[in-house]
């Protein structure tokens, strides 16, 4: 492992333009995030917590300012590489889980590897481990996401983020609609990833939440204050 942080934002802007004016919602963030932190971010509503998340699930290009995945700087990266690096570096956990409501939760966890690996006779055990590690059985496994709790909903979404096996795991408000019991599960959860050795970074209003991780940053007006 060399010295490089796995994430680096150096001056990153990000500008939203509307008829009303600007929001610079990512007003030069300076960040490095080493392998194998766990980074909670904290702040007000509307200061730039998911918009900062986004940027560094290279979901969306900065309007201004470098991003650097892995040593890369993501602006020398091809449209297919970005898309390959998304697939497989990153998993994406959000407050409101958005799995597909159509596929089963077995469904909604085998899609990302598909896209990646292609149908294969692997994926099937490979499906089912990633799931019960999270512990969704078989059984749950064909429920669809509106038969299932929300606690269960997240941990088919945790799931879903894994399976490709991803160093770095982003979450938004991953506790953010469950209830204390569902949180500490989750919690739990993360905290083993994290212990693996993932890099996890997690946007929380939550002290209590925050103090899993191992470093909190608090954002205000765009800026980390
Ligand atoms: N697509 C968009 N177009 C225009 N403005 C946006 C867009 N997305 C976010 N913003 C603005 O950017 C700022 C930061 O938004 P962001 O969603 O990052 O805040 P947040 O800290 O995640 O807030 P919350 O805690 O409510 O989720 C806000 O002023 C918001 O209104
Ligand atoms: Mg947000």
């Amino acid at each position: 492992m060399g010295s490089d942080p796995i994430i680096g934002l150096d001056e990153v802007s990000k500008i939203y333009p509307l008829p009303s004016g600007d929001v610079i919602a990512l007003d030069k963030v300076n960040l490095a995030i080493d392998e194998g932190e766990f980074l909670a971010v904290m702040g007000p509503s509307g200061s730039g917590k998911s918009t900062l998340l986004n940027q560094i699930g290279s979901l969306d290009v900065p309007s201004s300012g470098n991003l650097s995945l892995g040593g890369r700087n993501i602006r020398d990266m091809s449209d297919r590489e970005l898309t390959s690096l998304r697939l497989t570096m990153i998993g994406f956990v959000f407050q409101k889980f958005n799995l597909v409501p159509l596929l089963t939760a077995y469904e909604n966890v085998e899609y990302p590897f598909i896209l990646k690996n292609r149908k294969s006779d692997e994926a099937g055990g490979h499906v089912s481990r990633v799931l019960q590690m999270v512990g969704i059985d078989p059984v749950l496994a064909t429920h669809r996401p509106p038969e299932l709790s929300g606690g269960q909903q997240q941990r088919v979404a945790i799931a879903r983020a894994l399976v490709n096996d991803p160093k770095i795991i982003l979450c938004d408000e991953p506790t953010g609609n469950l209830d204390s019991e569902n949180g500490r599960q989750i919690m739990g959860i993360l905290t083993r990833l994290n212990g693996e050795g993932r890099t996890i970074i997690m946007v929380t209003h939550d002290p209590v939440v925050a103090s899993h991780a191992r470093r909190t940053i608090v954002m205000q007006d765009g800026r980390i204050s």
